[in-house]
């Protein structure tokens, strides 16, 4: 599908917070650094697609309390933190290209990104602490043990084929707890009610576990300019994600075997491409983030009927619309 053509309506209702967001964002390294301003420049100066901030500003609005400096606070705070993590993990990557730009290691290098990193993080947790509500703060630091976690159970992973299990273990903790944070995080500072809070969370892990799932469907088969970043890399250092899983699922062991060999030839990388693809592989991990964001959309039938109930739908339409 062509990004021209997905709907994108979901942000309407939380345009003036955004705004705000991309404001404070953009002066995130005011009295740092001049590195770390360059950096913050060169990081916030073409805005990413914010959902993360989007999911907390949607959220809030199924409370009765509605303290908007709060809910910007906390907005801000966990996307540095989502920030932080990409900024770092750029360079366990070793990647050159994000949201079409080059990464922070690319630009500077590695030593650089990693303070950069560390200072983003530090920033994203001044924000939090100030939360009015212990639990909130808690859930950011729970939220930045699952992300670190969930990449450390990547890079220590044995070379080999994990379980479907495993990965969407490491999934939920690499990018489903944040999607999670952000919706439950949220709708405890507006003092929803419980079990709204608990659909907004089912809702938040749901949704998190698909977007991962297409990320990975699109490192295979998606087109660079659109994607912002390299495409095949995973497969290239042997990282396997649901579609490799899938492909090998019929117990080839000289394809899994050639799936988590670090290192590859772009040869290699095309021709094994062309095997995953001849498997169905991708086709079944598609289905699955599919059915994820069904799950997704399910949770929002406990919350009450409104707007924000609307364009929480059609941005889990927009995270799978890439892998439709
Ligand atoms: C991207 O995954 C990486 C993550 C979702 C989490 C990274 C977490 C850390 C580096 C630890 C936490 C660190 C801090 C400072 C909070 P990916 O490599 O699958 O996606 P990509 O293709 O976009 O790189
Ligand atoms: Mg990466």
């Amino acid at each position: 599908m062509q990004a021209a053509s997905v709907d994108r309506s979901f942000y309407a209702p939380v345009e003036a917070e955004l705004d705000e967001l991309r404001r404070r964002l953009a002066t995130v390294g005011d009295g740092g650094h001049p590195t770390f301003q360059a950096a913050v420049r060169h990081l916030f100066g073409s805005s990413g697609k914010l959902l993360r901030p989007t999911l907390v500003f949607l959220s809030a609005r199924f409370g009765p309390t509605d303290d908007r400096e709060t809910v910007i606070n906390l907005a801000q705070s966990l996307e540095l933190v989502h920030t932080a993590s990409l900024v770092h993990d750029d360079i366990v990557d070793r990647a050159e290209l994000r949201r079409n730009v080059p990464t922070v290691n690319a630009t500077w290098n590695d030593d650089v990104a990693l303070i950069v990193g560390d200072y983003l993080f530090a920033k994203a947790y001044a924000l939090a602490a100030v939360l009015p509500k212990p639990e909130v703060i808690a859930m950011v630091a729970q939220t930045v043990f699952a992300l670190c976690d969930g990449e450390l159970g990547e890079v220590t992973a044995a070379p080999q084929l994990p379980s479907e299990a495993a990965y969407f273990e490491r999934i939920e903790l690499k990018t489903a707890s944040l999607y999670a944070a952000c919706c439950q995080g949220s709708a405890l500072l507006a003092d929803a009610e419980p079990e709204h809070v608990a659909a907004l969370g089912a809702y938040g892990t749901n949704l998190g576990l698909a977007f991962q799932i297409t990320d990975d469907v699109l490192d295979l088969v998606g087109d660079e300019t659109e994607f912002g970043k390299a495409v095949g890399q995973d497969l290239a250092e042997g990282m396997a994600t649901l579609p490799m899983i899938y492909a090998a699922s019929n117990g080839d062991r000289d394809l899994a075997a050639r799936i988590v060999a670090p290192g590859k030839s772009d040869d290699e990388v095309r021709e094994l491409l062309r095997t995953i693809r001849a498997s169905g592989g991708v086709e079944r991990a598609r289905a699955k983030a599919l059915e994820l964001h069904d799950a997704a959309t399910r949770a929002l039938t406990g919350l009450p009927a409104r707007p924000e109930r609307d364009a929480l739908r059609d941005l889990a339409d927009f995270v799978v619309s890439r892998v439709r």
